[in-house]
């Protein structure tokens, strides 16, 4: 991939105008300004939106209510694992939100004890089975667990999903490097997305750098932090500037580097905010000033992909 920021216009899920842009572009000045949300290109031929609600930690009644609020004030992403025990709960907010099914796209991840092949394709059918929808959009490898070492036969069994027609897109989640390489040359299949720790704390920049390479798009877990940098000076600098809060700086700092943030609240005022930025654009030095904000041990606890495993 590669090549300009700038924005085109295409047809979009519900026939109408959708602002489509290159998350891979060696820059992002020109991330659009819009107060729409637009949608990023994936390696297969899909689209995603620029920004997803986050789900974990909301269960139950919680997490119906939340997911039903953020469909409301204009998520059309939703980010759910089996792990994260909702998916009853966001299938049952999905269903009732009165927005058409093609307009959302529904995304959840394969734990770490279906890692074979044909638990893989079993982990699809009880998710939609669990959210009573027929259709997938995104379903992640939640974790590589390279302890197991059976992350390829996983993604072997997501290929085998997509092709079934379970699910539209298949990615991955706190892949390294090696984990990407092994399986994109097991299947030949690159994941469309992998989705990982960053904030201004634990910026990635190597890993985005190796998205670029494989044209994966990376999506952020933790986009905030969970706050521990939203009052730091270059944000605090930035939100007075622009007229904005922290947190809308920081996932502004994300969807400028070519990052799909997943910000999780359950608050309907915070989704709203969260949701609301793109009518402004950070300046190269104001990027960068965040950037700097990076720690080797930025990491919010010790989910390091290569030794942190999740059944
Ligand atoms: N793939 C993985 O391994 C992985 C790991 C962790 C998380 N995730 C995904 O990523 C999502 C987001 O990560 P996260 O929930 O850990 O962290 P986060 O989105 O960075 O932060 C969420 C926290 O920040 C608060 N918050 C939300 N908006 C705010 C704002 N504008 N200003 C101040 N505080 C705000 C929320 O509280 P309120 O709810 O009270 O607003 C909540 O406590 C999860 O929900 C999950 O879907 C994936």
């Amino acid at each position: 991939m590669g090549g300009s920021a700038i924005p085109v216009t295409v047809a979009g899920g519900a026939g109408t105008p959708a602002l489509v842009w290159d998350a891979h572009a060696p820059t992002q000045k020109e991330a659009p300004v819009s107060t729409s949300v637009p949608e990023c290109a994936l390696n297969d031929g899909t689209t995603l939106p620029q920004i997803g609600f986050g789900t974990w930690p909301l269960k139950g009644a919680d997490a119906e209510r939340a997911v039903a609020s953020a469909l409301a004030c204009g998520y059309r992403l939703i980010d759910s694992a089996v792990n994260y025990e909702n998916e009853e709960a966001v299938g049952a907010a999905v269903r009732a939100a009165g927005v058409p099914r093609d307009e959302i796209l529904v995304a959840t991840k394969i734990p770490g004890r279906f890692h074979a092949h044909d638990l893989a394709v079993a982990s699809v059918e009880e998710s939609l089975r669990r959210m009573r929808l027929d259709r997938l959009d995104l379903v992640l490898i939640h974790w590589p667990n390279p302890s197991v070492g059976k992350y390829v036969e996983a993604w072997q069994g997501l290929v085998e999903a997509r092709e079934r027609g379970l699910v539209r897109s298949i990615g991955v989640s706190n892949f390294t490097e090696r984990h990407l390489d092994d399986v994109i040359a097991a299947t030949g299949v690159t994941p469309v997305v992998n989705q990982i720790e960053m904030h201004p704390a634990f910026p990635q920049a190597e890993m985005r750098q190796v998205h670029r390479r494989l044209g994966i798009v990376t999506q952020a877990w933790s986009p905030l932090g969970k706050g521990a940098t939203l009052e730091s000076p270059p944000v605090a600098a930035a939100a007075r500037r622009h007229g904005v809060t922290g947190g809308q700086v920081v996932l502004r700092w994300e969807i400028q580097r070519g990052v799909v943030p997943v910000p999780k609240s359950a608050d309907p005022g915070r989704q709203s905010e969260n949701l609301d930025v793109f009518g402004f654009a950070l300046s190269d030095a104001e990027l960068a000033a965040i950037d700097a904000l990076g720690r080797p041990d930025g990491r919010l606890f010790d989910g390091d992909p290569d030794t942190h495993e999740e059944m």
